[in-house]
């Protein structure tokens, strides 16, 4: 009896990893935000008829609801839950997409590639590294308007993608409360049928400027910001050596954003593995000198303001100032180094 009822929870479980069943039940509404209103302006809300291809409990058509975006509308599910079986209809949406629709909020199913091979699910045949860019792509050949949350590292990825970057209108990075099962960084990618001239992003309400104008601020910084092959100089530098003579500390404490470059003898207590990614000592072949330790850092510091931390990793959970904590991965720490 009880290794039935275990094996009922893995499947259950197992299902819900699959088809990424994480609904957007949290008190915070994104559709309230100034950015969203303006999409909605374009995409005409409430009067277009509106989809919403995978829509779990129907949470996002109540909170378009309430801030009064919803007009008709139509929302489907592969497991529609039994509360909302008279909103939410059962079809396979990413198999049999509805046709017929303009405008298109919703939260897709979340699933990396990778971790789907891990733990042996199934995932679709694609380019996609995660089943939520299959799932948009699916959206975007369909509609002309898609919102959709999605994880906030789309913006740092979402270029390498022609469609997407053909069509991402505005991009929000979200700090509120959306989800209760997940503290994963959040954002919310606006699409429009043509180009922009650039792609307006915001911290919740807080513009932010373009996406190309913060990239413009960076003129040495951008190839890593893009995410483009590193500078090819031959210089000595590695990352978690244990012989290394300058320090990271990669990744902002619970309070501030502390992010920063310090002599290797400061992070010595640490302990430093091949794969650690939050602390780090680093061979390189200059000496570290004050002065070189405060230009890094002033650069550092600099990029971060310019640049709103928006390409910057964001980590599960906020900091006491309410901004997501960042890390400086490799390839941009890599690149400052060289830089200064
Ligand atoms: C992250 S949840 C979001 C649900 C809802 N949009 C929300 O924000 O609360 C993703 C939803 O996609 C559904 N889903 C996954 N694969 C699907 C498919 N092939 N066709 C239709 N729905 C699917 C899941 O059942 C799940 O309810």
């Amino acid at each position: 009896m009880l290794s039935d009822a275990r094996s009922l929870r893995r499947e259950q479980e197992e299902q819900k990893r699959t088809h990424g069943c994480y609904y957007t039940a949290g008190a915070t509404n994104p559709f309230a935000l100034g950015a969203f209103r303006a999409w909605a302006r374009l995409a005409d809300l409430p009067q277009r008829r509106l989809l919403e291809p995978f829509a779990g409990q129907a949470d996002l058509l109540r909170k378009l609801d309430s801030v009064g975006l919803l007009g008709a509308s139509r929302a489907f599910d592969i497991a529609p839950t039994a509360e909302a079986s008279k909103e939410v209809k059962k079809r396979d949406t990413l198999q049999d997409f509805p046709q017929g629709f303009d405008v298109c909020v919703t939260n897709p199913p979340w699933l990396a590639r990778n971790s789907a091979s891990l733990r042996g699910l199934c995932f679709p045949v694609c380019v996609h590294d995660d089943l939520y860019k299959h799932a948009l792509e699916q959206c975007l050949q369909n509609c002309a308007y898609v919102a959709a949350l999605v994880p906030e590292s789309f913006i740092r990825s979402f270029s390498r993608f022609a469609l997407f970057r053909a069509r991402l209108h505005s991009f929000v990075s979200l700090t509120g409360a959306l989800f209760d099962e997940t503290a994963h960084p959040v954002g919310l990618a606006m699409f429009s049928p043509r180009p922009q001239n650039d792609i307006a992003l915001y911290r919740n309400d807080v513009p932010l400027g373009g996406y190309g104008e913060l990239q413009n601020c960076l003129p040495l910084l951008r190839k890593a910001l893009l995410s483009k092959p590193l500078l090819s100089k031959k210089r000595v530098m590695r990352f978690n050596d244990p012989h290394g003579e300058l320090g990271l500390f990669a990744l902002d404490n619970t309070k501030e954003a502390s992010i920063r470059f310090c002599r290797a003898e400061e992070v010595r207590g640490y302990e430093i593995g091949v794969s650690s990614r939050a602390i780090t000592t680093i061979k390189i072949d200059h000496e570290v000198t004050k002065k070189f330790l405060k230009k890094i850092n002033d650069v550092l510091d600099d990029v971060r303001k310019k640049t709103h931390d928006i390409f910057l990793t964001a980590y599960r959970g906020l900091r006491a100032d309410g901004m997501y904590r960042r890390r400086l991965d490799w390839g941009l720490a890599k690149h400052l180094i060289d830089a200064v």
